[in-house]
């Protein structure tokens, strides 16, 4: 018998209660049972340790190193990069005896007013699926439990613990679902935490789609599902659908009440309680058998954190070479946020730092001369401060202006409600200029923001959220130290309005619909063909890179894609090879492309590589809501290689046929399309040899007069069968069957 069979064998019914609440935010304790103390605690970007387990103030916790945020750390679309942000995690975990440490966060980034998407990876669930899984793994490598959170849908935060969110099938399968697939699937977390949102009218923690349908049965998750905080609300519903544990419920003795009258009900069983508790006992004993890890190295992790910064920020703009600077420049510094870092967002995520690196102390280190303004104080500024910044602006020879969102505009607990950057900086920007025109500017905001003065500057950096050595990490970019290589794992629009789900966001009252459907992203930009800012996967380096010699064989079972990638430039660097999918759209709508794969490459200068991918059967798959099934289109697939979605510089096809046509021919599919899409011509001459009615209409397709032959294409069994008395219910039958027959 396990040891979590023998444990659970020995409990009473209150201990068994007990296991349903409270085991988590608080050391439990768990000595009674003979085991060890058993903590969760946040946070996806550092481990946000709590003094004492009920402290008033959420922020006021041991300084541990603060990592980039997600939405950082995604740009670096770097695998091995985030298994090592899990692997330091997860080491300082451990020697802070956290069991499982509350990350990754896997939501999809809906609209870029997504109050926690500095907490995200992506708009795209294959970038975001790929991160999160090397990023559990990594953690838990160090026997650090990961809880991958917050399934599914929590697209906002507004009404995030009320609102039901209302999405197609299709779409929640191809977009919110499938971002947790592969990391749920392939990186077996300890936890999955559920969404506090409702999905088509099911709260996250209870639902018969996702929790049980999805979850346990279709993906054959084991582990323990938990809720969010007080997230729990019909509990008999959630506990027979495969929920274990409330993070923090309603008080042990209502929840015994509320237990005990289920059991006396009939409406849980004693059965039913033990499989509820058995995830979390087998979890706990887990977390209790790892080798403890007494210590880390702070100075390792914060070097580590600062790499990881470097890696992620994407340079966007880079006019005449304007980057990297030279030791030698005459260079101003300017903004709050130059001596105050914006490093990460607001909510449960939020980290202590163990230590900060300033944007212009670091800047002083490699160029002593640089000189300092303040100009604005996050987003509050004045005449004088402008002015102070104009005259230090306009005595050197190049600007690096620090703009940014105040972490107030950031935060778990509410949305953006515009993409705009504080006015007072953007003046500053406007008065800098006039004495000034070169001006680099580095951006320090946890999502897309908004920038109308793009042409006016010489250079802009996306620093993001950078984490506690996030100053040093600009630093060395600025000054070329490190060539940029991150790229952008969410579009940058013009503006909010052009965005996807701008008339669906964040809902009226209690209900959003995502009417967007799959369309979220660079999906829909691309479908509608409009411009955006910055486009999905788009980043700039210190080199240049050139892609020749496409190659795709097709296998059994797989598609295999190689191309050369050469470094034309005279510095080495890394570049992001990306490979999207066009779908044929014979008998689906679908975007244009959609991520496939990607690979993060280091080049010398002059230096050429072969870069091989496997495209595997799934990344070819469209969600099939007739027969609620993933399925894959006969046809022929567009193939693309490129350095972002809107450059693409390669580009083939392949053929992929499937035993079965999608979809089948029924009643309702007229004969256009049988004639056409499905090449029933002959075979329709065939079946209708004995039945003239509707031979005569067939016939009618054929004509050169539109009007004769839609008198034809527009015809089914269904209205033949009014039409031709000779064609009974049992010739229907039978030429369905015979159509619809595969070969
Ligand atoms: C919060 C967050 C969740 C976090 C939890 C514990 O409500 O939604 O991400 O892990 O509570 O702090």
């Amino acid at each position: 018998m396990s040891r979590a069979e023998d444990i659970l064998e020995k409990l009473t019914l209150r201990d068994k209660i007990s296991f349903i609440s409270q085991m988590v935010m608080e050391r439990a304790d768990l000595s009674e049972y003979g085991m060890k103390n058993f903590l969760l605690a946040d946070g996806p970007s550092g481990i946000r340790m709590m003094k004492e387990t009920d402290q008033e103030d959420i922020y006021d916790t041991l300084p541990l190193t603060c990592y980039p945020s997600a939405s950082t750390y995604a740009s670096s679309w770097d695998r091995e990069l985030v298994w090592n942000i899990g692997q330091h995690l997860g080491r300082e975990a451990q020697t802070q005896n956290v069991s499982v440490l509350l990350g990754p966060g896997c939501n999809i980034k809906r609209s870029p007013l997504g109050g926690r998407n500095f907490e995200y990876y992506s708009e795209d669930p294959v970038l975001t699926a790929e991160l999160a899984t090397e990023y559990i793994k990594g953690l838990q490598k160090e026997d650090t439990g990961a809880c991958i959170k917050h399934f599914a849908g929590n697209n906002q935060e507004t009404r995030r613990m009320t609102i039901n969110e209302k999405i197609d099938e299709r779409t929640l399968h191809e977009i919110y679902l499938r971002a947790f697939e592969k990391p749920i699937k392939e990186g077996s977390p300890y936890m999955v935490m559920t969404a506090y949102n409702r999905i088509n009218g099911e709260y996250g923690a209870e639902s018969n789609v996702t929790l049980r349908d999805i979850l346990r049965k279709e993906w054959g998750y084991k582990g323990c599902v938990v809720t969010d905080c007080f997230g729990a609300h019909d509990l008999n519903k959630a506990l027979i659908n495969g929920l274990n544990l409330q993070m923090a419920g309603e008080s042990p003795e209502r929840l015994e009440e509320e237990i005990t009258e289920m059991l006396q009900k009939g409406t849980l069983s004693i059965e039913q309680l033990d499989q509820a508790i058995r995830p979390t006992i087998e979890m706990a004993v887990r977390c209790e058998e790892v080798s403890r890890k007494e210590s880390y190295d702070p100075e390792e992790h914060h070097n580590f954190a600062r790499k990881a910064a470097e890696e992620s920020m994407v340079l966007l703009k880079n006019k005449d070479d304007f980057l990297p600077l030279n030791a030698e420049d005459s260079i101003a510094v300017i903004g709050g946020m130059g001596k105050n870092l914006r490093f990460q967002g607001g909510g449960s995520s939020h980290v202590n730092p163990y230590r900060l690196e300033q944007v212009y102390e670091s800047i002083v280190k490699l160029c002593p001369q640089a000189i300092y303004a303040e100009g604005y104080t996050d987003d509050i500024s004045s005449g004088e401060m402008i002015e102070e910044a104009a005259v230090v602006a306009e005595k050197c020879d190049k600007v690096i202006l620090c703009m940014g969102l105040p972490e107030i505009y950031e935060s778990e607990g509410y949305d953006r409600v515009h993409m705009k950057l504080p006015q007072c900086q953007e003046e500053l920007l406007q008065r800098i200029l006039e004495v000034n025109k070169n001006v680099a500017v580095v951006l320090f905001n946890g999502a897309p923001v908004e920038m109308p003065w793009e042409e006016q500057v010489s250079a802009v950096l996306e620093a993001y959220l950078p984490g506690e050595a996030g100053g040093g990490a600009v630093a060395n970019v600025l000054f070329g130290k490190v060539n940029p290589s991150g790229r952008l794992a969410e579009t940058f629009p013009f503006k909010i309005s052009d965005t996807p789900c701008y008339l669906n966001f964040p809902g009226r009252w209690n209900e959003v619909t995502y009417a967007e459907g799959i369309y979220v992203g660079y999906r829909y930009y691309d479908k509608k063909e409009m411009p955006v800012r910055y486009p999905f996967g788009y980043g700039l380096s210190y080199t240049t890179f050139q892609y020749s010699n496409l190659q795709i064989i097709k296998k059994d079972k797989e598609i295999q894609v190689s191309l050369e990638l050469k470094n034309t430039g005279n510095r080495g660097g890394k570049e992001v090879v990306q490979l999207y999918i066009g779908k044929p759209g014979k008998w689906f709508e679908c975007p244009i492309q959609e991520l496939a794969d990607f690979q993060k490459i280091w080049l010398d200068a002059g230096e050429t590589k072969q870069i091989k991918f496997i495209l595997k059967k799934d990344s070819f798959g469209i969600y099939d809501t007739d027969i609620h099934e993933w399925v894959v289109e006969s046809g022929t697939y567009r193939i693309l290689a490129g350095s972002s979605s809107r450059n693409i510089s390669l580009e083939g096809q392949v053929e992929w046929t499937e035993p079965k046509e999608y979809p089948d021919i029924t009643e309702h599919t007229n004969l256009e399309d049988m004639i056409r899409l499905f090449g029933k011509e002959q075979q329709l001459r065939e079946l209708f040899k004995d039945n003239p009615v509707s031979l005569g209409f067939l016939e009618r397709c054929m004509s050169e007069d539109p009007l004769t032959q839609s008198m034809g294409t527009l015809m089914s069994f269904h209205t033949l069968r009014r039409i031709d008395n000779k064609l009974t219910e049992e010739d229907i039958q039978r030429m369905l069957k015979e159509l619809n027959q595969r070969s």
